[in-house]
């Protein structure tokens, strides 16, 4: 059916048809109603049409059971919809536990994506079939939105906060990536590809690249060279801790100076590195000096997966998926080198 008549882009993903089926539901009672609406309109316009220039109009009531059918019937039909639409949201907004988390980063024109090994591509996404993905979105810019139709999912990747998407592809091929958010001059050009393989292809295409390091451990460097450690590492040659310690704070609940409480998740630690007296944790004084200019988005990817690993909800199967350099290099390009 897609070659003579591509009325749908390909169904590649494990939440596809839901989407599909919601989607032709939705447009089928929505014609049914069109149609039976003006079908009426064009009937009763006949039927009670002026037949002489003095009839005068009389009013007809319908009968009660009528009226409450009217009301009733779509009521149901409405809710029915709500219902099921909100499942089909939800399913799409929240990735299953075993999802394994990669990073996208929008950016005037380009995509940049760097997998939990550490390998990056840029408007390329390799990933296994089968797996469910969670895509951590940022912009360095303005506003993106990261869109693949043969998956039916798509999501604004919004400067000065962490979106996310999943999907879980269940058909290798080759599917387009494109930005859905005019972002300027290029937009229209900030296009990719998600290439989609057999978990073993891909774990001989992870390997045929430069590995490079986790996301965590790109993070650990820059902790050292940051010199994030000389204040947050409290009794490290006997220095003097002059910020809070960061292990156990990942996902924990901080008490700030304010009184208010946050949930240490990405957003916040992000917040706290380029603004550190916005949410200041009680018990410590306003010294940090922001990190804004000093570090992208993609390296404050890593101080948090970083800090990530610190714990307590920390998900180290993520960096510990790295690469097995002894395979053989093959299927498909290699993962590009940073090139920023
Ligand atoms: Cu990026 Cu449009």
């Amino acid at each position: 059916m897609k070659s003579t008549f591509p009325l749908f882009p390909q169904s590649a993903s494990s939440l596809s048809g839901d989407v599909d089926l919601l989607f032709i539901a939705w447009s089928a009672i929505s014609i049914f109603f069109t149609v039976l609406i003006a079908g009426l309109i064009l009937y009763f316009m006949t039927r009670y049409r002026r037949r002489h220039p003095e009839e005068v109009g009389a009013s007809e009531r319908a009968g009660l059971w009528l009226e409450i059918g009217w009301s009733v019937v779509p009521l149901v039909i409405m809710l029915a919809m709500f219902v099921w639409g909100t499942r089909v949201f939800f399913q799409l907004y929240r990735p299953p536990a075993d999802a394994v988390e990669y990073t996208a980063i929008g950016k005037q024109w380009m995509w940049k994506v760097q997998h939990p090994g550490g390998q990056r591509e840029i408007n390329t996404l390799h990933i296994p079939v089968g797996q469910p993905i969670k895509l951590k979105l940022a912009s360095e810019d303005v506003i993106h939105s990261f869109y693949v139709p043969a998956f039916r999912v798509k999501q604004d990747a919004v400067p000065g906060r962490y979106t996310s998407v999943w999907f879980n592809a269940t058909k290798p091929g080759v599917y387009h990536l494109f930005c859905a958010e005019y972002c300027g001059t290029e937009h229209s050009r900030m296009i990719g590809s998600v290439i989609v393989m057999e978990p073993q292809d891909y774990e001989t295409w992870l390997a045929g690249g430069a590995a490079g390091r986790s996301m965590a451990a790109s993070g650990a460097e820059l902790f050292q060279s940051l010199a994030c450690v000389t204040c947050h590492q409290a009794g490290a040659a006997g220095r003097i801790a002059r910020g809070p310690a960061l292990e156990g704070l990942y996902g924990s609940q901080q008490k700030l100076a304010n009184g208010q409480t946050v949930i240490a998740d990405d957003t916040y630690i992000r917040e706290s590195i380029l603004t550190p007296t916005a949410k200041l944790v009680a018990g410590w004084e306003p010294v940090m000096p922001t990190f804004q200019g000093q570090v992208t988005e993609e390296q404050i990817t890593q101080l948090i997966a970083y800090i990530r690993t610190l714990g307590p909800a920390g998900n180290v199967s993520a960096g510990a998926q790295t690469t097995d350099n002894n395979s053989p290099p093959s299927a498909g390009p290699a993962p590009q080198q940073d090139r920023e």
